[in-house]
């Protein structure tokens, strides 16, 4: 038995954000522990690690099935499963204002821009081409409005001379890995 608060990530690909989560989840000081890892994507590459890593996987394809009918079907593996707090990393689906609405202030997300410029996609490019001095990340709580919701933590980078998309995402995206598992753990232990 454990005292921490079950959670769930959700994922769409790789899920290196989520491997930082699940790793920081195993410290003894972390407020919560991964009870299942979620995918719309059944061929997602970061449900291996979550199976490798011992945690229950969830996947079912979006594909033909309207928002909300694919939200409930995840709803209820979340609910099933005694979910409490929903991390999504890396999830690329926008969220039925329902399921939201069932999570409030539950669900956090982060997202690879200094929020709140650049919500959405192609988010180091657009930097890249405002001439902007620094990238950067956010995790922010989710609300109907995408990428809106309040934020919780930032971390910044420098845009360098030459950098391309690509470089700018390495640069994040190691900033993404220790700045998630931080935030989330400071934002359930005081809404937990
Ligand atoms: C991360 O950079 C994350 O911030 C971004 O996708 C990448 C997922 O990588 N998320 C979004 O763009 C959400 N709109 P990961 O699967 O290795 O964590």
């Amino acid at each position: 038995m454990t005292d921490k608060t079950p959670i769930a990530i959700l994922i769409s690909g790789r899920g290196s954000n989520m491997a930082a989560l699940i790793e920081a989840s195993r410290a003894a000081d972390c407020p919560y522990e991964v009870i299942l890892v979620a995918s719309n994507d059944p061929e997602a590459a970061g449900l291996d690690h979550a199976r490798a890593a011992g945690i229950a996987t969830f996947a079912h394809s979006h594909k033909g099935l309207k928002r909300g009918e694919f939200d409930a079907i995840i709803d209820a593996a979340l609910r099933e499963a005694g979910v409490r707090f929903v991390a999504l990393a890396g999830y690329m689906r926008i969220l039925s204002e329902g399921f939201i609405a069932g999570w409030e202030g539950r669900i956090v997300n982060i997202h690879p821009s200094l929020l709140p410029k650049y919500k959405g996609l192609d988010t180091h490019q657009r930097a890249i081409e405002a001439g902007d001095a620094e990238g950067g990340c956010s995790v922010h709580v989710v609300t109907p409005e995408l990428d809106d919701g309040e934020v919780i933590a930032q971390a910044r980078v420098p845009i360098l001379p030459g950098d391309t998309p690509e470089t700018l995402a390495d640069r994040v995206l190691i900033e993404e890995h220790r700045l998630y598992p931080d935030a989330l753990a400071a934002y359930i232990r005081s809404h937990g």
